[in-house]
C-alpha cells in the first residue's frame, strides 16, 4: 500500500533540504519537496553559481530528480524559504508540464504555512503540450 505523506512531512522535508543550499550569492536558502502519485518524496534546494544563470532553483531540482527517477504525477509541492516566498515563473512552468492543479504549500523555515494554493491559481493560462502539438 502507498503511505500517504502529510503535509507537515513535506514541509519538514523542504526544510530539511533547504540546508543544502548552495547560495552563496543571495544567501536566500530554498528547499523544496514534492511527493508522487505512488508517495515518493523528492527534494532539492537551491544551488547558484558564480555565472549566475547557471544556477537552478529548488523545485525544479526537486522536480527534475523526480523525473529522472521515472515520476511524473505529482500530488504535492511544499516550499519552504526563511520569509515564505512564492515560486518563480519559471518554476510554475515547469511544474505546469506534468500537472495543472498541482497543491502547492508555502512555508517559512519554521514550518508555519504561508500559503496553500494550487498551480492553476499560480499560473493561469498557461503555455503547454496542447500549444506545441
Ligand atoms: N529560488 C528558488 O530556489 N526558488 C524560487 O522559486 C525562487 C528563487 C532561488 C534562486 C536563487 O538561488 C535564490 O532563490 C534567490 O533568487
Amino acid at each position: 500500500m502507498t503511505k500517504t505523506i502529510k503535509k507537515e512531512e513535506l514541509v519538514l522535508a523542504a526544510i530539511n533540504v533547504s540546508k543544502q543550499a548552495h547560495a552563496p550569492y543571495s544567501n536566500y536558502r530554498v528547499g523544496a519537496a514534492i511527493v508522487s502519485k505512488n508517495g515518493k518524496v523528492f527534494t532539492g534546494c537551491n544551488v547558484e553559481n558564480a555565472a549566475y544563470p547557471s544556477g537552478i532553483c529548488a523545485e525544479r531540482v526537486a522536480i527534475f530528480k523526480a523525473v529522472s527517477e521515472g515520476e511524473k504525477d505529482f500530488s504535492l509541492l511544499a516550499v519552504v524559504t526563511k520569509n515564505g516566498g512564492m515560486p518563480c515563473g519559471a518554476c510554475r512552468q515547469v511544474m505546469s508540464e506534468f500537472s495543472n492543479n498541482l497543491p502547492i504549500i508555502v512555508s517559512n523555515d519554521k514550518g508555519e504555512i504561508t500559503q496553500e494554493t494550487t498551480l492553476d491559481l499560480l499560473l493561469p493560462h498557461s503555455f503547454g503540450a496542447n500549444d506545441v502539438s
